[in-house]
């Protein structure tokens, strides 16, 4: 399938912490998403702030690099038809008290920055983010 049809994911600390993992898992699958690859890790802070180098000059850049390697995480790449839009609209808003109900930031993340879940913002930075943590051979 084309790589405009993947997204790529993590569930963060703050969610796997609080033993979301399982719940997030089922409302992915149950909304159409196939699991290409998936792995159970933890970031350190060196390769979280290569992860978000995007985010260098924000002024939450130190906080999120801390708070990604606070513990273990769930990376995963995903395929549905539509699949950066979809999953954007499954996970709400960045912000979890603008997340519309029922989505997965409005149910299980507690703040902006703790807020449970990522979700690539491109197609391009999907296949980036992906082939961070996967090697093509990991790709099913
Ligand atoms: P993500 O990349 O994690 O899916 O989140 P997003 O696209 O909805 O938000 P983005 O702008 O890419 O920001 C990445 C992560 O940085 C934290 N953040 N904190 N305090 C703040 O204003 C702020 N803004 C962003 C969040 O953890 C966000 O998910
Ligand atoms: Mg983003």
């Amino acid at each position: 399938m084309a790589v405009t049809n993947r997204t790529f994911t993590m569930i963060k600390p703050d969610a796997v912490s609080a033993g979301h993992t399982g719940a997030i898992l089922d409302k992915i699958i149950k909304a159409g998403f196939r699991i290409v690859s998936m792995k159970f890790t933890r970031l350190d802070p060196g390769t979280a702030g290569k992860f978000y180098a995007i985010h260098r000059e924000r002024p939450f850049y130190q906080a999120l690099i801390e708070y990604m390697s606070s513990g273990p995480i769930v990376a995963a790449i995903l395929e549905k038809d539509n699949a950066i839009d979809d999953f954007r609209k499954l996970i709400g808003a960045t912000d979890p008290q603008k997340a519309e109900p029922g989505t997965i930031r409005n149910l299980f993340a507690t703040s902006i920055d703790a807020n449970a879940i990522h979700g690539s913002d491109s197609d391009e930075n999907a296949a980036i983010e992906g082939a961070f943590f996967f090697s093509s051979l990991e790709q099913y």
